[in-house]
């Protein structure tokens, strides 16, 4: 199925729940027919081009002067399987949250924290998606897809890939010219759980044995009692990165405030929680007109209505001020503005 259309609304294509509009929007479900498109429309090429699967990592400022290319392959498939492990290779068009569900329930092991991320399969690498101790770059075998440079099906095994904290080669190097159609993931028969995070191991443990179900359970109900869903509040997750800054910084604001979330992670480096110096400024719950910081968690923006685009951008800039005032530290989006 393809579906081709000009001056398409973005507006459910986007989790912020924006009203933007593409000069072109271009639906697959099948990999020929995007070379094919791709071939038989020479002046297309010559457009801008942009990436979306559920958009639920995206702000839309403007309108989009080019071609949306919105990939809806679907799919999951055994590859290989040994002993220890089995291979899936999943279609980009997949939903992430049901292929959770379905490896949980075929007992395999790996992706369980990161139940009920929104989004899409095919977007997951991109920004190298992560909760509660657990990222998907762990778990990726290769991910495959479409190189739009030279119109050829390529493959990356993971080192290729490059990932690192919510970034990968998709997301620098070969933005937009790369479109991911499946990921093989790696997932493990004999699951060891990262239970080490936050509540986890709590809450799991509160529901009995410590399996694949009661971890996911576990996670679904704390994000459920911090972060809003999408289909009742628009918002793309965390909107700020959390900052690495040198460990002599970091010691430095410890010694200022003693409460401040400290977190080393390589020699002479350590992480800040970006909620937490967003809240200690007074953040946390304020909203104007209809763009607020959320009240359970203060990294997350909320659309309560008609905000628009460049709207949510002003205001998270105020708030990157405020916090690059407060403690000297430049906070950086999570979220791809567009
Ligand atoms: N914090 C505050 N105030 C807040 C939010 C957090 O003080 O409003 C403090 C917490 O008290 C805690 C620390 O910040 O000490 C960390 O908080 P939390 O565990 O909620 O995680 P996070 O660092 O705020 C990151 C990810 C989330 C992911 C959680 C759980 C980023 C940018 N965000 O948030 O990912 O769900 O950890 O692993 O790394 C996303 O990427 O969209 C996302 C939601």
């Amino acid at each position: 199925m393809i579906r081709f259309s000009e001056n398409h609304s973005l507006k459910q294509h986007n989790t912020f729940g924006i009203e933007a509009r593409a000069k072109y929007f271009f639906e697959f479900t099948d990999v020929e027919d995007l070379s094919v498109f791709l071939n038989s429309n020479e002046s297309i090429k010559e457009e801008k081009i942009l990436v979306i699967g559920e958009g639920s990592n995206i702000l839309f400022l403007n309108d989009f002067d080019g071609l949306v290319i919105h990939p809806n392959l679907p799919g999951i498939q055994v590859v290989k399987e040994d002993r220890q492990n089995i291979w899936l290779e999943v279609g980009a068009g997949e939903v992430w949250d049901e292929f959770v569900q379905y490896a949980v329930d075929y007992q395999l092991g790996g992706i369980e924290n990161l139940s009920l991320i929104p989004g899409s399969v095919g977007a997951a690498p991109v920004q190298n998606i992560g909760a509660y101790g657990q990222e998907v770059g762990n778990v990726v075998e290769k991910v495959k897809g479409f190189d739009l440079s030279n119109n050829m099906l390529i493959e990356f095994s993971a080192e290729q890939c490059d990932f690192g904290y919510r970034s990968s080669i998709f997301k620098s190097k070969l933005k937009n010219s790369f479109i991911i159609t499946s990921v093989v993931f790696r997932l493990e028969k004999f699951p060891e759980f990262v239970l080490n995070y936050g509540q986890v191991e709590e809450k799991a443990k509160e529901k009995g044995e410590v399996n694949l179900h009661s971890v996911r359970d576990a996670v679904i109900e704390i994000r459920q009692s911090k972060l809003p869903d999408v289909k009742d509040l628009g918002n793309a997750g965390s909107f700020f990165k959390n900052p690495e800054v040198d460990i002599e910084i970091a010691e430095k604001l410890k010694n200022q405030f003693e409460n401040i979330p400290v977190y080393p992670t390589k020699p002479g480096k350590a992480k800040l929680a970006a909620g937490w110096l967003i809240e200690k400024p007074g953040w946390k719950g304020v909203r104007e007109g209809d763009v607020g910081v959320h009240e359970k968690q203060a990294l997350v923006l909320v659309n309560y209505g008609y905000s628009s685009g460049q709207e949510i951008f002003d205001f998270s800039e105020k708030i990157k001020q405020s916090v690059f005032e407060k403690f000297g530290v430049e906070l950086e989006s999570e979220v791809n503005c567009i």
